[in-house]
C-alpha cells in the first residue's frame, strides 16, 4: 500500500534531473527496506511514476532514500508535480519493489547503464562495496553530455573510496572530451571490441543492463557475441517506446480480439481472493482495478514490472514484456497490464 513520505531534501543530480530524498520514519524502514536495484513507485493523483533508487541500502531498512528524476519535457508528472517537491512536501510512495536487483556477494560485477539507467547501478556499486570486501565493480556508462548525466559527484566518490575495486569508463554520444573515450553511440560493435579490454567477460559473475531500448539490445547483443550466458545478464529497461494499440485499433488487432475470450477473472491480492468479469480483449489489470484499486501497477507498459503476478488458471496473451526474466514467464508470471484472457476462465495470483 502506498505510504505518505515526507521529502528531507532536493538536490541536483544533473542539468535536467533532480535527486530527491526522503525521509523513512522507523515504523516502516521494515517495510521500505531494499534490495539495490529495486525502485519506488510515486502517486499524483491519478498518476503513477516508478524511480529506481540511487542510494546505498542498509541492513534493517534506511532513514532516507534517494530516488533520481529525470525532467521529461512536458511529463505530465517530472515536469509538473516532481519539479515541485521541495524539503517539507511530501508524496505517496510505494515499498520498494522490482526484481533488478544485486545482493552483494563476492565476484566481479559489471554494468552497462545509460541516461538515468546509472539510478539503481550507483545503489548496486555502492551497497555491494562497502558490504563486500571481495567484490568488485566495473561501469561503463553513456550519456549525451558531461552535464546531462547524473550522479557524476556520487560515482566519482565511489572511486575515491574503493580505488582497485571500483572501474569506470564514461562514453558521451555528443560530446568531445580531452581524454576518454571518442565520442559516438555505444553500439553493439563498439561494445563488442570495448567489453574485453575493460574486464575479463567470461568471469564476470553477474552483468547488470540499464537504459534505454537501443543501448540495452547493443550490449546484450555483444555478450551474446562474447558467448556470457544469458542467464548472467539482468536487464531493466528505461522509456520502452510507445505501447501497442488497444485490440481493435486495426485489422490486426480487431483480429487479436475476436481470439481474446470475455470470462472470469479470479485474483488474489492481499490475501484475499475474489472473481469478476472480463471483457473480451480487456487487460487482466483494468479488470482488476475496476474492483481493486489497491492493485500494483505503474507504467501499464510492460516496463516497470509492478503489476506482475502468477497466472494459476487459464491462458493469456501477453502483449509486450520488458520486465519479466525467461526463467520468470517460463515459471508462470505475467504481467498483468499485457495480459488479455485467451480461455473463458482466468487465475492471478499477485501476492505469488
Ligand atoms: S504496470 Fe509496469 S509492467 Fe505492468
Amino acid at each position: 500500500m502506498f505510504h505518505p513520505l515526507t521529502v528531507a531534501r532536493t538536490s541536483r543530480a544533473a542539468e535536467d534531473a533532480v535527486a530527491v530524498t526522503l525521509a523513512v520514519p522507523p515504523p516502516l524502514r521494515a517495510a521500505f527496506r531494499h534490495v539495490p536495484g529495486q525502485h519506488l513507485t510515486f502517486r499524483h493523483g491519478a498518476l503513477r511514476r516508478t524511480y529506481s533508487i540511487a542510494s546505498a541500502a542498509a541492513d534493517g531498512g534506511a532513514d532516507l532514500l534517494t530516488v533520481g528524476i529525470r525532467h521529461v519535457p512536458g511529463g505530465a508528472f517530472s515536469a509538473g508535480f516532481a519539479r515541485e517537491l521541495a524539503a517539507g512536501s511530501w508524496v505517496d510512495v510505494l515499498p520498494p519493489r522490482g526484481r533488478f536487483t544485486l545482493r552483494p556477494r563476492p565476484g566481479h560485477f559489471a554494468a552497462v547503464a545509460g541516461g538515468s539507467g546509472i539510478t539503481p547501478v550507483l545503489s548496486m556499486a555502492a551497497t555491494l562495496l562497502a558490504a563486500e570486501p571481495a567484490a568488485r565493480f566495473t561501469l561503463l556508462r553513456s550519456d549525451r553530455s558531461a552535464a546531462s548525466a547524473m550522479f557524476l559527484d556520487e560515482v566519482a566518490d565511489l572511486k575515491d573510496r574503493h580505488p582497485g575495486r571500483f572501474q569506470s569508463l564514461h562514453a558521451l554520444t555528443r560530446e568531445e572530451r580531452s581524454a576518454g573515450l571518442p565520442p559516438g553511440r555505444l553500439d553493439r560493435a563498439r561494445l563488442r571490441a570495448l567489453l574485453p579490454a575493460l574486464l575479463p567477460c567470461d568471469a564476470v559473475a553477474g552483468w547488470y543492463l540499464c537504459g534505454p531500448e537501443g543501448l540495452i539490445d547493443a550490449a546484450r547483443g555483444a555478450l551474446r557475441a562474447l558467448g556470457v550466458a544469458r542467464e548472467r545478464v539482468h536487464i531493466e529497461l528505461f522509456h520502452a517506446g510507445a505501447a501497442p494499440p488497444e485490440p481493435g485499433a486495426n485489422a490486426a488487432g480487431a483480429a487479436d480480439a475476436a481470439n481474446a475470450q470475455a470470462g472470469t477473472l479470479t485474483a488474489t491480492l492481499d490475501g484475499r481472493r475474489a472473481s469478476w468479469p472480463v471483457a473480451a480483449g480487456e487487460t487482466l489489470l483494468s479488470a482488476v482495478l475496476r474492483n481493486r484499486p489497491d492493485a500494483p501497477y505503474a507504467c501499464r507498459g510492460g516496463v516497470c514490472g509492478t503489476c506482475r503476478a502468477r497466472l494459476t488458471d487459464g491462458r493469456v496473451r501477453m502483449d509486450r514484456n520488458y520486465a519479466l526474466e525467461p526463467a520468470e514467464t517460463e515459471a508462470g508470471y505475467v504481467l498483468a497490464c499485457q495480459s488479455r484472457p485467451l480461455t473463458d476462465r482466468v487465475g492471478l495470483d499477485f501476492d505469488a
